[in-house]
């Protein structure tokens, strides 16, 4: 084979998080730094995930990446940062039975092509920019022989999207903030893995797939320019309730979890409703599920079920057990009407369809 000809791929699949306490608000835009500390909990890594294959030639042209199966462009400046930074750090890569052989200084000027393809919703608050940049940092890490652990990847994976910085590992995870300039602490760290919390289900209601007209970033600069709340969550509420969760998470602590995820999420879409203007994530479907849920807590009398949005109206339910999950999706089922979806691959009942993650 003559050596044009060659080309070296990786595939690789992550998994989205979502945030118990919400990352809103950024202390410097370029290189996404927040302004407060961040608790998420990343999904099974078979249910809402992005798979993305990374693929390096010589005969490649120019640097190229198609998402969902459109071409986009890479010269935003949170693509560039993710390859520049990647590229920095790649090593020699050496096939010697196929004859190929990279050296460290190719990185730089060899082109790659990209593909991604979210298996969820994009741009709909199901955090597609998290699973999108984490696994995008992660196949080329692998592609390019990257030598560091799962929290300097967090670094480089932030500058893509701040989320995405949480999907390096599973589990509970927290982004702390960091406080130095060039955010070189502001990183993700594990609190627990994946076998911690065994007995918690999410199920994730999908009440909408539409793009969202105000993307995230976007908003949550908006708030930070306009939103007296917003000062106010982040320095007198988020503190407290980052140790608060912590605690929670370690002692398996439902009650505590879910006082305080409920509470983020309602706080965070106050924010939302602070802003000059206001912005609206959540529609009449987001509330009914919320009064169905803090109905459901109210009559049992101890919490069985968290709730918690994202920037977008699809609900994340964590259920204490098994035995609950199944009782919920019955009574969204009773609260819903039935209707058909093809492309989900998920339950659906009438305008909420529910993709169901199994912990
Ligand atoms: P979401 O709530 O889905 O995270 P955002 O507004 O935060 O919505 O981000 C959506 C943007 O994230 C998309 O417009 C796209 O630029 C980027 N994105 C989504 N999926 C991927 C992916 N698989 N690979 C790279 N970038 C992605
Ligand atoms: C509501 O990470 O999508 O989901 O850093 O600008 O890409 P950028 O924003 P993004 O914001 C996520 C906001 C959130 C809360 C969270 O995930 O913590
Ligand atoms: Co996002």
């Amino acid at each position: 084979m003559a050596e044009e000809k060659w080309v070296v791929m990786v595939t690789a699949q992550t998994p989205t998080n979502i945030a118990v306490i919400k990352y809103w608000g950024k202390r410097d835009e370029v290189r996404i730094l927040p302004i407060n500390d961040s608790i998420s909990v990343t999904l099974d890594p078979n249910h809402l995930c992005t798979l993305t294959t990374v693929a390096v030639s010589p005969s490649f042209d120019r640097d190229r990446m198609w998402l969902n199966g459109k071409e986009i462009s890479l010269s935003g400046s949170r693509y560039q940062n993710c390859l520049r930074e990647i590229r920095i750090r790649g090593n020699a890569v050496e096939d010697k039975e196929k004859g190929i052989k990279i050296e460290k200084k190719d990185w730089e000027k060899m082109h790659l092509h990209i593909a991604s393809h979210n298996n969820f919703p994009t741009a709909a608050g199901l955090a597609s920019s998290a699973a999108g940049f984490a696994c995008l940092v992660f196949s080329l890490a692998k592609l390019m022989n990257v030598d560091e652990d799962a929290s300097q990847l967090s670094a480089i994976a932030r500058q893509g999207s701040g989320s995405a910085c949480r999907s390096l590992f599973g589990g509970f995870v927290k982004w702390n903030m960091g406080n130095k300039e060039d955010g070189s602490d502001s990183v993700a760290v594990q609190l627990a893995d994946d076998k911690h919390w065994d007995d918690l289900v999410i199920i994730v209601a999908v009440v909408s797939s539409r793009e969202k007209e105000m993307s995230s970033t976007s908003g949550m600069c908006e708030s930070v320019e306009t939103s007296l709340l917003l000062q106010h969550r982040v320095k007198e509420v988020v503190p407290l309730r980052v140790l608060q969760m912590e605690e929670a998470i370690k002692n398996q602590d439902f009650t505590s979890f879910t006082k305080l995820t409920c509470a983020d999420s309602n706080q965070f879409h106050a924010v939302c409703m602070d802003t000059s203007p206001p912005i609206f994530y959540m529609n009449d479907t987001s509330h009914r599920i919320i009064s169905l849920v803090e109905k459901w807590n109210r009559s049992v009398g101890t919490p069985e079920i968290a709730y918690t949005f994202d920037a977008g109206p699809n609900a994340v339910l964590i259920a204490k057990n098994r035995k609950v999950a199944v009782e919920l999706l019955q009574g969204l089922l009773y609260c819903f009407p039935l209707k058909a979806d093809t492309d989900m691959k998920s339950y659906v009942l009438g305008d909420i369809s529910i993709v169901k993650d199994a912990g």
